[in-house]
């Protein structure tokens, strides 16, 4: 764009002799840079996006010049299997891209050669068994070193799978400088996609078009991209993919899907995935199969124990099942006077002796539930799903893990970490954290979760009185015993109660599968924070810059940059200051803070920031919900006095005058609107990064982003101005001075609706 103004500018300043010989030359060097943007335009044409981080674009060629003696052939130790031809297919194509030479397939280690090799298949006292004894199933090594002599570079692993996650490691560190040895192994075993992918194809919450399990066709048909789905994951090393939604029809559990999931299971296995399914509590009912669905009803078992076995018959390696049950209208044993753990035990003895867990989600709520947490006579949705799990601890059958979202309410922009981590340590705890942004501006806005699950992950607890992060609580690194009450089954030893993690997943039949290029950056840092909850998140963007983007550090750097600020940049234009659920009625798209009308309270928007003439947010100290009473007593402690409260959460925990004064000087109705305002402003500045960048990547993805950054920031506009025109009508205070008045009435925001937004599957 400036270079075109500028040319015109010159152009009238030129004298009008000069303008022929100028012509001809412009239309040589237009005839000739035709030529150049028609193969530009071409490498653009695969820059579609459905390579994802695996396209394994040229290195600079002093690296190719330097890389390629180390890189000129490939051998195997291990015995062939699938597992190690998809890493040897791995190597191959992505040392062709980055080198411009595939390596030829050697029979044994020589000079030159990448080697790969189990522990077992190692010459006896090789250095790197040793090392090797400390990986575990997943882990890998990958190290220059010498075999029979010659200098090789080794990916060992003590497991196939471990070879392919190698593999992908060296791969990423080719383009992203990390220097050999590589030496890796997974903090928790089990880290899971959960799609909420339905039957007929349409996905809950996903914005990236449909299911990329075509259900109507498999098993017969299966689609190429089953295969890509399974390298991507692998790269990352996610190792289960649960194949439905959580919201479970009973047909799932029918012969036909049975052979369905079977085919896609087929094509994960050799990347190391577990195919699961979320299963509907009352499907043998439902079925017509038995006449409760009461899970102490020895009918109900047994039809579970032959369903499991079917299963079995079908998929040797299943992982098992997630289950939704008394939770936003879904059936479960409550629903017989029973109790959370006495259904997950059910499903858990059903499918134990075949290795198979329950995911048993505790993402429950009900208005009717506990009356005594009484405020403004409803009860706290915050503090419900503690009150029902915490007096389970300890009852869960070993093979149970009890899934848990990052926060209290439902993936918004910011939530506070859950209360029962930390809270439940006899009970293996599961991480749900949602990669769609059902919350966070879907796939049109631009909202990097690294920062996100890293705040979650990284909290610490306090639980016992000691630190205790929630990785750690995933790890299982919390003494069984510390909340005080001895886990029934593992009697206190450490370490016992080992999780996991799981993402909602944001992928779709979408070209470039999860609706937006930036998109895919919340897939890969899920899979990679899974893998080590200790990674920076700034750095996972920096690697998935490099390999998305561009290798150019300038590149890299401003698209890390970008990244980094975006998080936050929809807080404060959607959510700020520890405000939560503003957003409009079952698509969750837009802002719509006055809804006061729907049929349960918690529900409403009004029920959550609860502005009123007095103040805004909700007390869930001691003088209200007492929610905070579920935290741990130091965090408890910390949370119940607003000046102690990290500003973030304040409205979360507090309800607080419209002139309580903040930490800035400013008042608190200064402040919000400050946060408004500067989340306007972010969404701005994304945007005029991104033009400043777009000239340095390829002109296709360059121009679908523009456009979303530009929807983003109109969006951060109507958030703002929507939700400042209704705090305005409630307080009846005028904005700070200089602030710019919302853009329209009102009742203009009030009378916007979206039949057709996306995503409700
Ligand atoms: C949210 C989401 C639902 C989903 C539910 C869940 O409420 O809006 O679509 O079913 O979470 O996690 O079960």
């Amino acid at each position: 764009m400036l270079q075109r103004t500028s040319a015109r500018r010159t152009a009238v300043l030129w004298p009008a002799p000069l303008w022929a010989a100028l012509l001809m030359l412009l239309c040589a060097v237009l005839c000739h840079g035709g030529a150049a943007r028609a193969a530009d335009a071409d490498a653009d044409a695969g820059e579609d996006g459905y390579q994802l981080w695996l396209r394994y674009h040229p290195l600079p060629a002093a690296q190719r010049t330097h890389l390629a003696p180390a890189s000129r052939a490939l051998a195997s130790l291990a015995p062939d299997s699938p597992t190690v031809r998809a890493a040897r297919a791995e190597l191959r194509r992505g040392l062709a891209g980055l080198l411009g030479h595939a390596p030829s397939d050697a029979a044994g280690p020589r000079s030159g050669a990448i080697v790969l090799a189990r522990g077992a298949d190692l010459p006896p006292g090789a250095a790197a068994q040793a090392r090797l004894r400390g990986l575990g199933p997943e882990g890998y090594l990958v190290e220059r070193t010498r075999l029979n002599g010659t200098e090789v570079t080794l990916i060992a692993a003590n497991t196939e799978i471990g070879l392919l996650y190698g593999s992908f490691a060296l791969l990423r560190a080719l383009q992203t400088g990390a220097a050999l040895p590589l030496a890796s192994q997974p903090a928790l075993p089990r880290r899971l996609l959960d799609h909420w992918d339905n039957l007929d194809r349409t996905v809950e919450r996903g914005y990236a078009g449909e299911s990329i399990w075509n259900w109507w066709e498999l098993p017969g048909i299966v689609d190429p991209r089953y295969t890509d789905y399974a390298r991507a994951n692998a790269s990352l090393g996610i190792n289960g993919a649960v194949l439905n939604n959580v919201n479970a029809k009973a047909e799932v559990l029918g012969a036909p899907f049975i052979a369905k999931a079977a085919a896609v299971a087929g094509v994960l296995r050799p990347y190391g995935i577990r195919v699961y399914l979320s299963v509907r509590w009352s499907t043998p009912l439902e079925l017509k199969q038995t006449r409760s669905a009461d899970p102490l009803d020895p009918e109900v078992a047994a039809w579970w124990r032959a369903k499991a076995d079917e299963l079995y018959a079908a998929i040797p390696d299943f992982g098992g099942f997630l289950v939704k049950a008394n939770s936003e209208g879904q059936p479960g044993p409550q629903d017989y006077g029973r109790n959370h753990a006495d259904g997950a035990n059910m499903l858990a003895r059903a499918l134990a002796p075949h290795g198979g867990i329950v995911m048993w989600r505790a993402f429950v709520y009900n208005p009717a539930a506990h009356p005594s947490r009484a405020v403004d006579k409803n009860s706290d949705r915050a503090a419900q799903a503690y009150d029902q799990f915490k007096p389970l601890d300890g009852r869960f059958d070993d093979n149970v893990i009890v899934q848990v979202k990052n926060g209290p309410i439902d993936f918004q922009p910011r939530e506070p970490v859950h209360p029962l981590f930390g809270a439940m340590p006899a009970t293996p705890l599961m991480m749900e954290f949602q990669v769609t942004k059902e919350y966070l501006g879907f796939a049109t806005h631009l909202a990097y979760l690294g920062p996100l699950f890293q705040e979650a992950l990284r909290f610490d607890t306090r639980a016992g009185g000691r630190a205790l992060t929630v990785a750690d609580v995933l790890a299982g690194r919390q003494p069984a015993n510390s909340g005080g009450k001895v886990g029934a089954k593992v009697g206190g030893k450490v370490g016992a109660n080992v999780g996991g993690i799981a993402g909602v997943a944001n992928i779709g039949s979408s070209r470039n599968w999860s609706g937006s290029d930036f998109d895919q950056a919340n897939w890969y840092a899920f899979g990679r924070l899974a893998w080590d909850p200790a990674l920076d998140s700034a750095a996972v963007a920096r690697e998935w810059a490099q390999q998305t983007w561009s290798l150019e550090p300038r590149v890299a750097d401003a698209v890390t940059a970008l990244m980094m600020r975006s998080r936050e940049a929809v807080v404060d234009y959607m959510t700020p200051l520890g405000l939560h659920h503003m957003m409009g009625t079952g698509h969750h798209h837009g802002p719509a803070p006055w809804v006061d009308d729907l049929e349960r309270p918690d529900w409403n928007p009004v029920y959550y920031h609860r502005a009123a003439r007095d103040g805004i947010g909700f007390d869930r100290t001691a003088a209200g919900s007492n929610a905070l009473a579920q935290y741990a007593p130091e965090v408890a402690r910390r949370f119940a006095d607003p000046a102690t409260t990290p500003p973030e959460l304040l409205l979360w925990f507090h309800h607080l005058p419209w002139d309580y004064r903040m930490p800035s000087g400013r008042t608190l109705w200064e402040e919000l609107v400050r946060h408004y305002d500067s989340g306007v402003a972010e969404a701005a500045a994304m945007q005029a990064d991104w033009e400043r960048l777009r000239p340095l990547v390829d002109a296709r993805r360059g121009s679908d982003v523009a456009q979303r950054l530009a929807r983003q920031h109109e969006e951060a506009r109507w958030w703002r101005d929507a939700c400042l025109a209704y705090f305005m009508q409630v307080n009846g205070l005028p904005l700070p001075p200089g602030a710019r008045p919302p853009a329209h009435p009102l009742e203009y925001y009030r009378a916007l609706h979206f039949p057709y937004a996306p995503g409700r599957g």
